[in-house]
């Protein structure tokens, strides 16, 4: 499919926002399927389809919140009585978190760490985008134990082949957020003039 006129996928990104409260519903089966196609057409030097995900769906956000709470203490990080409880109280209204992780091509000549992890970042983009485009909200997180071994592990991505990158919150969003001012792209840009 092109898309030729000025178009709605471009508007539905200028207003995508990210956001942390979200209830459900959340994406039905079907919804989600397609949500996580768009993953898989982010850019990807030599093919490596390093991409991975876990879904963590509504009925597990309780065990798996437990989980993130003690491994977090574990590893030594503080968490105050209020953090905690604010969330648990985000996470009980979730309906869906996904794990977000890459699969480490080791020494990979052609394709360095950080291509890797660019082409995960661009999977995860897309996830966010066509998770809007379809009415719904998403907010990425590196809370909840995503750098300690204990959780990425608990969910399948061993730390010596795989990085783990955080969490999508996905869902529909308790209070829809306003359009937000964002820069002005031109003010980051630059016309390169040649050799002088
Ligand atoms: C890799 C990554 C990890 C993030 N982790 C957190 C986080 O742990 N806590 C947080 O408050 N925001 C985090 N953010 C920022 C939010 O996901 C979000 O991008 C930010 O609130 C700005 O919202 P916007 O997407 O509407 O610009 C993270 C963003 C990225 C790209």
């Amino acid at each position: 499919m092109t898309i030729t006129q000025s178009s709605d996928l471009v508007d539905s990104m200028l207003a995508r926002r990210s956001n942390k409260l979200v209830q459900a519903p959340g994406p039905n089966p079907e919804q989600l399927k397609q949500i996580l196609q768009t993953a898989v057409c982010a850019p990807d030097h030599s093919a490596l389809r390093a991409w991975r995900f876990v879904l963590i769906e509504q009925s597990e956000i309780a065990a798996f919140t437990d989980l993130a709470i003690d491994a977090t203490r574990r590893w030594g990080r503080e968490i105050t009585p209020q953090k905690e409880q604010n969330t648990r109280n985000w996470l009980s209204q979730v309906p869906l978190l996904i794990g977000l992780a890459y699969k480490i091509s080791h020494d990979n000549s052609k394709v360095p760490e950080i291509e890797q992890t660019l082409s995960m970042g661009a999977a995860v983009m897309n996830i966010q985008n066509a998770a809007h485009a379809l009415g719904f909200a998403s907010y990425w997180s590196t809370g909840l134990g995503t750098y300690t071994e204990e959780v990425p592990e608990a969910l399948g991505f061993d730390g010596l082949d795989y990085r783990f990158v955080g969490f999508l919150a996905i869902g529909t969003p308790i209070n829809p957020l306003a359009p937000v001012q964002r820069p002005d792209a031109m003010t980051l840009t630059h016309a390169w003039k040649g050799v002088a």
